[in-house]
Order: structure tokens, then C-alpha cells, then sequence
């Protein structure tokens, strides 16, 4: 590495949904400093991201989570090389936050602007896995998140072609409004997956749709259907009056959680075997999954993928749980759009993102 890289310093900033966070990288990718301010508390109460207050809580924190990566890295806003902001898919109030920051300390300190798709970084975080190879493109990639539930083709870190997705509910939305259905604390995802390593998953046999669809998009409102009827049959609403056993909660979350997977494993699966030729050496063929987002952390869902890797043999990185829920420090990706002088102008506006989700 050269002093000079070695010196080069970009600030990236998230704020698409309900987590504040920015990070300071080195363009060898080193972390220099990050802070993530979440809000759980704060939209815990309603069961989902109310993004109104979304959007107030960002601005009171933007500020100082920025501070505060700049502090640990012990680097000021003049010196660094470039500031990257993820201006969609998002909440329009929270992306508004993030890019108004981005925008005011790139005028202030003329620095460069680099935009990211929020997307696109969640898959770079498999990039960032220790041990992963210097480039882990082209590859088939798998988001699932809070927010979406999409495949693409992954020429290059920031070439991607967008294949199909789902066409109602993304799987973390289905794991959070199962939860919400079960009284579980919000965010939900993770709490689903605790009581389902306890339950039976064959207790409840909940429909896996699409599955059989040879096409790449995905549904999931029909599973969440099918929880709330396993539950309270149709028409009721009062899920926190219900009585429902432990052992009634584990087996659901067990048999819900399975559906999920077993769709997103079919789907990986299928994607994988169309796009690879194992005879060609074509830049066509891809024989390689990367996953990201925050139910890229599901435990069985990195086991079953894992178990498909094997079978098929196809190449597979699932981002560090770590770096699977929203965090800025997978806008590492930025460095890619630097080096390919794709900036952005200090005009940047969030429509364009909003009217065009992925
Ligand atoms: O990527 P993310 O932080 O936000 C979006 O961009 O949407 O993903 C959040 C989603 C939530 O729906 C959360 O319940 C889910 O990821 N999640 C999980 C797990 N951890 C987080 N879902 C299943 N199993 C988990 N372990
Ligand atoms: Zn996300």
C-alpha cells in the first residue's frame, strides 16, 4: 500500500430507515472509526419504523454520530478524500437527513460526493468478510432485508442487474409482523428466530409461495396470512388479547421461519443454475451467491445456503452478522465508485430513488 492510499480517507453516512450511522474507512478498507445511533425504542411501540419519527430521530443524531466517527478515527472533516451518503431505496424524511448532511459537509469542506444505493452496499459487505478474495464479482446476489427481498446480477460491485424481487412483503417485513402477531419485542426478526431454534417446524405446514415459480420474484404476504389464520383463524385483529402457549409460539415461529427459508434457498438455488456454465469461462457464467441484509444474519438461513452450496457446488458469502443490519461501514462500496469517478453533484435529490425503489 502506498502512503498515499494509506492517507486516503472516505466518510460514508447512513441513514435510509431507522438506524443513524456513519463510519470512516481507508481506501485499503481499513475501519477507522464508526458509530451507529439505533431506534428501537423509539418506534418499539408501534411494531414497525413510523418514519416521521424516523426522520426527526436522524437529524437530532446525524450530527454527532458523524462527530463521533471522526473523533475515534482521529481525522478532521478538511482532511478527508471524500464523503459517500446512501441516497436510496429508502424512507424519503430519513434518506432527506442523511443527504442534506452529506451535502452541507461536501460544500463545507469541498469534498467530493459519491452516492450509494443502499442495496448495493448491503452485498459489499460480503466483500468486507476476512478472508474473502480481493473480488468476490461477478456474482448472484441475494437481499434480504427489512425493506426487500430481490436478486441480481452482480457484474461488478457497482453494475448490477436487478432480476426479480418480491411482489408484497419482503421476508423481514413477513418476520417482523409475525412477530407483532406473537407480542414479540420489535425489531421482531431476531426474536422469531430464537423461539423457532426451540420449535418443531413441521408443526404447522405454511405455504412456501412462488416457489415453484421459475421466475426470481418473491411473495411472502400469503405465509404472513397463513400465521395470523394458524393463530386466530380470519377476521380478528386483537392479537396481544390471545393466550398463546410458549410451545404454540415456538412451533409457529419454527414452521414460519422454514417456509421463509426453504423459498430464498429454492430461489438462490434456481437463480445459481441458470447463470452458470461450469464448461465456459465466459464472463456470462457465475457460479458464485453473495447475501446481504439484515435476514442474511438468520442463522438457519446461513446453514441451509450453506447446505445448497455444497450440493451444487457453487461458491457462497453471506456478509458478517455483523454487517448484515443497516450500518455505513459497508459504504466501503463508495471507494469502487471513486475509483470509477462516479461522483455525485451537490444537487443529489432522493426523488429519482424514491420513484424507482431498487
Ligand atoms: O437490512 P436491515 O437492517 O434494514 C433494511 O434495510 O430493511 O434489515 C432489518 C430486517 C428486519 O426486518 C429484522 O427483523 C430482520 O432484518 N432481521 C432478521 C434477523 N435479524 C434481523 N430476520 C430474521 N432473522 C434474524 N436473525
Ligand atoms: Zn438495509
Amino acid at each position: 500500500m502506498t502512503s498515499a492510499v494509506a492517507s486516503e480517507l472516505l466518510l460514508s453516512i447512513e441513514s435510509t430507515c431507522d438506524e443513524t450511522a456513519a463510519a470512516v474507512i481507508r481506501r485499503d478498507g481499513t475501519v477507522l472509526g464508526q458509530c451507529i445511533a439505533t431506534q428501537e425504542t423509539l418506534h418499539e411501540q408501534f411494531g414497525g419504523v413510523v418514519p416521521e419519527i424516523a426522520a426527526r430521530a436522524h437529524l437530532e443524531r446525524i450530527l454527532p454520530v458523524i462527530d463521533t466517527a471522526l473523533t475515534q478515527a482521529n481525522v478532521r472533516g478538511e482532511n478527508l478524500t471524500a464523503i459517500a451518503v446512501a441516497d436510496r431505496p429508502g424512507l424519503a424524511g430519513s434518506l432527506l437527513v442523511g443527504v442534506v448532511a452529506a451535502k452541507t459537509l461536501a460544500l463545507a469542506w469541498n469534498k467530493p460526493l459519491i452516492s450509494l444505493n443502499h442495496l448495493h452496499a448491503h452485498l459489499y459487505a460480503c466483500q468486507l468478510i476476512e478472508g474473502a478474495p480481493a473480488n468476490i464479482y461477478p456474482a448472484i446476489g441475494l437481499i434480504v432485508s427489512g425493506g426487500h427481498t430481490s436478486l441480481y446480477v452482480c457484474r461488478t460491485a457497482i453494475d448490477l442487474e436487478y432480476l426479480g424481487g418480491t411482489i408484497d412483503d419482503a421476508a423481514g417485513e413477513a418476520f417482523d409482523k409475525v412477530a407483532a402477531m406473537l407480542s414479540l419485542p420489535f425489531p421482531g426478526g431476531i426474536e422469531v428466530a430464537k423461539l423457532a431454534s426451540e420449535g418443531n417446524d413441521k408443526a404447522y405446514s405454511f405455504p412456501r409461495s412462488m416457489i415453484h415459480d421459475p421466475g426470481d420474484d418473491f411473495s411472502f404476504s400469503g405465509l404472513k396470512t397463513a400465521v395470523r389464520y394458524a393463530i386466530v383463524g380470519p377476521g380478528r385483529h386483537d392479537f396481544a388479547s390471545l393466550n398463546i402457549s410458549d410451545q404454540v409460539k415456538r412451533d409457529v415461529c419454527a414452521s414460519f421461519e422454514a417456509a421463509v427459508v426453504d423459498v430464498l434457498v429454492s430461489k438462490c438455488r434456481r437463480a445459481i443454475k441458470r447463470h452458470r456454465n461450469r464448461n465456459d469461462a465466459s464472463p456470462n457464467s457465475i457460479n458464485r451467491l453473495i447475501v446481504g441484509g439484515g435476514v442474511a444474519a438468520n442463522q438457519r438461513l446461513r446453514r441451509d445456503l450453506q447446505a445448497a452450496a455444497d450440493k451444487d457446488g457453487f461458491e457462497l458469502w453471506i456478509a458478517p452478522p455483523h454487517l448484515c443490519t443497516d450500518n455505513a461501514v459497508m459504504g466501503a462500496i463508495a471507494w469502487k465508485k471513486f475509483e470509477a469517478e462516479q461522483f455525485a453533484s451537490l444537487d443529489l435529490d432522493i426523488t429519482p430513488g424514491l420513484q424507482r425503489g431498487f
